[in-house]
């Protein structure tokens, strides 16, 4: 078994570094453009194989893509990151390019491999993927609802002062600080609606908090985070490899489902060994139903500049 993980920047490594704690593959390949970084990385996390009690091999290449030959999995992190004040729609221009050769260089060696996509704008950069390789749509996989709804539970832990294990709460739609939407309704504590605790405006505070979750962090960081990110991306990996069948949200490609097609968004679907296998249908009220049909919107919008770009 073997996973690639292109880009190693913050995020990449980081997901490489949870991927190889996950005892999940042999073989772990770390790609970077920039000259002997990825095996820099590559060897670092190497040395700490005994000390974390894991058996995978990491290989760091310099955009050798041939050993990257046979990946199951790719996660594709390349690309500039957000800085301040910068929206992610900001970054499409250059990362549009990079995401497009990379996952082309990866398919010419790896023609059955599910891919992750990470790089931001994600949900263009996903759908972008999805359109030049020309892969079947259930092996092209948007990682931004699992960062997301990760941050949910942390702002409504932080709230009512509970275990965000404790909570079942997804964010569906665009990867986009105006465009994801919390779902404070289906959000559940033991199993219990999350309006038994909170009030409408503690709800709002959360759901608002969560939308900004990463630009918070851009202003914190000067630059974006990579330990969520970074993490998420492996459990999905995870989820794949070991053919988990566990419901994530996930940008996906719609074909009437949520009443879009032609556009990959935030759903919660089901992933397996065959990459996402299976839409779930939250039934949204119409409230929320008009929130999805804007936000699909936005990013519809975000995808038409792929064609001036000249990238599709
Ligand atoms: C974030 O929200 C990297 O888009 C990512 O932090």
């Amino acid at each position: 078994m073997k996973v690639t993980v292109v880009g190693a920047g913050a995020v990449g490594t980081t997901c490489a570094d949870n991927i190889a704690r996950k005892q999940i593959c042999d073989e772990l390949v770390l790609v970077d453009i920039k000259e002997g970084y990825a095996e820099g990385k590559a060897m670092d996390l190497n040395q700490t194989a005994q000390i974390e009690g894991f058996d995978t091999t990491i290989v760091g290449t310099t955009g050798d893509y041939t050993k990257t030959a046979g990946s199951t999995v790719a996660v594709v992190t390349s690309g500039i990151p957000r800085k301040p004040g910068m929206t992610r729609a900001e970054l499409i221009g250059i990362n549009a390019g990079i995401v497009k050769d990379v996952t082309s260089n990866i398919l010419k060696h790896s023609p059955d491999c599910i891919f992750i996509i990470i790089s931001n704008p994600m949900d263009t950069m996903t759908y972008l993927t999805l359109k030049s390789t020309g892969l079947p749509k259930n092996r092209v996989i948007g990682m931004g609802g699992i960062l997301d709804s990760a941050r949910f539970r942390y702002r409504i832990s932080e709230a009512m002062n509970c275990s965000p294990n404790d909570l079942q709460a997804t964010v569906i739609g665009g990867h986009g600080d105006k465009t994801m939407i919390p779902l404070t309704r289906l959000s559940t504590y033991g199993g219990l609606p999350i309006g038994n605790f909170l009030s409408e405006e503690e709800m709002k505070e959360v759901a608002g908090k969560t939308m900004v979750g990463g630009a918070t962090l851009t202003g914190l960081l000067g630059t974006s985070a990579w330990y969520a990110p970074g993490a998420a991306g492996a459990m999905l990996t995870e989820a794949i490899v070991r053919d988990e069948k566990k419901i994530m949200p996930c940008c996906v490609a719609l074909d009437g489902e949520y009443g879009e097609s032609d556009i990959c968004i935030g759903v919660p679907v089901v992933i397996g060994k065959n990459g996402w296998e299976k839409i779930v249908d939250y039934k949204l009220n119409d409230e929320e139903k008009g929130l999805f049909k804007a936000s699909a919107e936005a990013v519809r919008t975000m995808n038409e500049s792929l064609k001036e770009l000249d990238v599709l």
